[in-house]
């Protein structure tokens, strides 16, 4: 039997320098998908895979984070007294129970490692579902719930992992190949940021891990890597000397909405498949193009 994993981690503290000027005083997991916070889309899926504690590592500017999942007494006194029933049961529904969610500052933004070590204290000593919010997955079963299945028969650390193209390969953290496990594959090796030549295989680690709390001891050891910060993949190559990693090739499409394309891709791709508002939408979007002088 392995051990369930309840907890979740959002690293909520980079600086989002792509996003400037909006993120000067909003962070960018506070930007929204429709109508959404992209944080909120990532707890969704958390709570999907049945994670009932949410551990959101922060920074400056992020009060507004704690906000958005608290009780809004004013907001929603006024939604009830108003008769804008269907508003409040929404809040109701999207927000955490009391006690389910835990915040923590990370002081400096000294790395994605870095935040991760910050909830140490908070996750303790057990496995833990780790999810960059701003790797927007769009999946049914949502990823985590996929990788759940893996982890469920394999235990150890589990990632989520997607084909790229060639050229791309350098950006990310790439992963190697080895025997199979079930609908997933045993990770034969990590590198960051390789040349193509260098390149393991054409598969990158994408946004949603689940570790066992080893990893922290692991962070710790680290010295800051490549772009002078401490990275998680580098603490994860050295975990996988003593533990066994798996990869999992999920089903669903990845919107990388820490850059503007990825971020204005899934706005269109969630407002399109809305049923309130897609085919309003749709027409619009076939105005703008139009205009625009057409594909
Ligand atoms: P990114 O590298 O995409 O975020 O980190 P960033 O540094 O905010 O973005 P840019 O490049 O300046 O635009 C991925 C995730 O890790 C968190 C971010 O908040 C994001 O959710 N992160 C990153 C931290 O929590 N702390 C850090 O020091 C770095």
């Amino acid at each position: 039997m392995v051990k369930k994993i309840n907890k979740a981690v959002f690293p909520v503290a980079g600086l989002g320098t792509r996003f400037l000027p909006a993120t000067k005083a909003v962070p960018k997991e506070m930007l929204t998908i429709v109508d959404r916070p992209v944080v909120q889309l990532a707890v969704d899926e958390a709570r999907e895979a049945g994670i009932e504690h949410f551990v959101f590592v922060t920074g400056r500017n992020k009060a507004v984070i704690e906000d958005h999942f608290d009780k809004q007494y004013e907001l929603e006194e006024t939604l009830r007294s108003r008769g804008k029933l269907e508003e409040l049961r929404l809040l109701e529904s999207d927000r955490p129970s009391a006690g389910q969610t835990s915040f923590t500052r990370q002081q400096e933004p000294l790395g994605l490692g870095h935040a991760v070590w910050c909830a140490r204290e908070l996750v303790g000593n057990e496995p833990f579902a780790l999810m960059l919010p701003d790797v927007l997955i769009h999946a049914s079963p949502g990823c985590l719930k996929q990788m759940m299945q893996t982890y469920d028969s394999h235990g150890g650390n589990v990632i989520a992992v997607e084909q790229v193209a060639p050229e791309e390969i350098h950006r990310y953290g790439v992963v190697g190949i080895g025997k199979p496990a079930g609908d997933a594959f045993e990770i034969s090796g990590m590198v960051e940021k390789p040349s193509p030549e260098d390149a393991p295989s054409n598969k990158i680690i994408t946004g949603r891990y689940i570790l066992q709390p080893e990893i922290f001891d692991k962070i710790a050891n680290q010295n800051p890597g490549s772009g002078g910060e401490i990275q998680i993949t580098d603490a994860m190559i050295q975990l996988a000397e003593d533990q066994p990693f798996y990869g999992v090739e999920f089903e669903g499409t990845t919107y990388d909405c820490g850059n503007k394309i990825g971020f204005l891709s899934a706005n269109v791709a969630y407002g399109l498949e809305r049923e309130d508002i897609g085919p309003q939408f749709k027409q619009a979007l076939k105005q703008i193009i139009a205009e625009a002088g057409g594909l």
